[in-house]
């Protein structure tokens, strides 16, 4: 059924653009019509990468998620997602009521006036971390591309007010941790502390300047239950499949540095609004109490290798390495070893969407789209 929808709103489109005289000729089009909708901003990592890492040239050894069985519960084929099927901001764009937002470094032409997605699997916010990945300042310098592709299209006046009523939403953190936590095992609190300020102050740069551009609504989901990933339970052996404690609570120092640093900015700055998702507690739920939520499964993933397939699911560089698959993803709460499958994704992005605010607060992302 749900493969039936896309193709089909996709000719629904190709004909609104046919029956529109002025969109043929490439004239500005009437203001009036981005009044009608509003454009959703992609920011972040892995969870949120729609295959942006397909487009870079070679920077990296090999970008993940371009072989079965990625791709394979919606798409049917690899799309560089990193899960069997949609990921969360694929469902935030359809309850919007836009279409799926196409990688920013997609080739060929693109409708900002929807929104784009910059967000790349590895990617951080420190550039340093996962280097040859879209770190958060260069998808800093790509929004501002489209900024002025938007100005050029439909006008100062109609792109500032398009990027003042748009929706930003983010996910970036989790792999700056990873590497921290690889690097330094034993570091003191005095370490992450400092480590975890320095995350936050760039993220804060980077959140002042999407607001100096005009961005208002920023939508969050905080670092996840990243010790309680299948790969770190294979990591760490000699943790006896126990989640990796000490990994989990510096995502928990990060989400409660967010969490003040956002209420900050919305002290400080007239007008901005911000909607903050607990990714760390309704993911770490799903892992603990699987069938709660209709899963059987919430510690070992779908696909990989290992005793919680915790790594090489698509294969090596060949795609022909040995690893196992599930028969029926919607069985796991993770597909891969660090990423959830599409039915966890959509029950995640319903929460970012209509979440109450003991999960989503203060605001959820339907609530900052109807905000004028
Ligand atoms: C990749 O190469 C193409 C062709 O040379 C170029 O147009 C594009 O901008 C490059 N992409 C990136 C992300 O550097
Ligand atoms: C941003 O990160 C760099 C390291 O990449 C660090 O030197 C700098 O102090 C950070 N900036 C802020 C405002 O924390
Ligand atoms: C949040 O509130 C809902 C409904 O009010 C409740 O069912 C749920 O258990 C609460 N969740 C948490 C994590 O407190």
């Amino acid at each position: 059924m749900a493969n039936l929808i896309y193709p089909l709103y996709q000719l629904m489109t190709l004909f609104t653009a046919f029956l529109n005289p002025i969109a043929f000729h490439g004239e500005p089009k009437p203001r009036v019509e981005f009044d009608s909708h509003k454009a959703l901003f992609v920011f972040g990592d892995s969870l949120f990468d729609p295959g942006n890492n397909q487009y870079l040239n070679g920077s990296l050894p090999q970008p993940s998620a371009t072989t079965w069985p990625y791709g394979e519960t919606y798409f049917e084929h690899p799309t560089g997602r990193l899960s069997d099927g949609r990921i969360v901001p694929d469902f935030i764009a359809e309850f919007a009521k836009l279409p799926i937002l196409t990688p920013y470094l997609k080739p060929g032409s693109h409708r900002f006036t929807d929104g784009t997605n910059f967000a790349s699997a590895g990617a951080g916010v420190l550039p340093e971390t996962n280097s040859g990945t879209i770190h958060i300042n260069l998808q800093l310098s790509y929004f501002k591309d489209v900024e002025k592709s938007l100005r050029k299209e439909i006008g100062n006046e109609a792109a500032k007010n398009l990027l003042k009523r748009a929706v930003y939403l983010f996910s970036i953190g989790g792999n700056d941790y990873f590497n921290f936590y690889t690097m330094y095992p034993s570091a003191t609190q005095t370490d992450q502390r400092k480590y975890v300020e320095m995350v936050i102050g760039n993220l804060t740069s980077v959140l002042k300047e999407i607001y100096g551009m005009g961005g208002r609504k920023i939508a969050f989901q905080n670092a996840g239950p990243l010790g309680c990933l299948p790969s770190m339970r294979e990591m760490n052996p000699n943790l006896g499949g126990e989640c990796a404690e000490e990994l989990s609570k510096l995502a928990g120092l990060h989400n409660r540095y967010l969490a003040s640093v956002l209420k900050k900015l919305e002290s400080e700055l007239p007008g901005f609004k911000y909607s903050l998702f607990d990714y760390f507690n309704s993911l770490g739920d799903r892992v603990s109490n699987p069938s709660t939520y209709g899963f059987k499964e919430g510690k070992a993933a779908c696909c990989g290798s290992g005793t919680y397939r915790g790594s090489g699911c698509g294969g090596g560089v060949s795609g022909t390495d040995l690893f196992e698959v599930c028969s029926d993803p919607g069985e796991y709460v993770w597909f891969d070893g660090a990423h959830t499958t599409e039915r966890t994704n959509r029950q995640l992005a319903e929460l970012l969407w209509s979440g109450v605010p003991n999960l989503t607060r203060p605001y959820n992302i339907k609530q900052l789209f109807e905000l004028a």
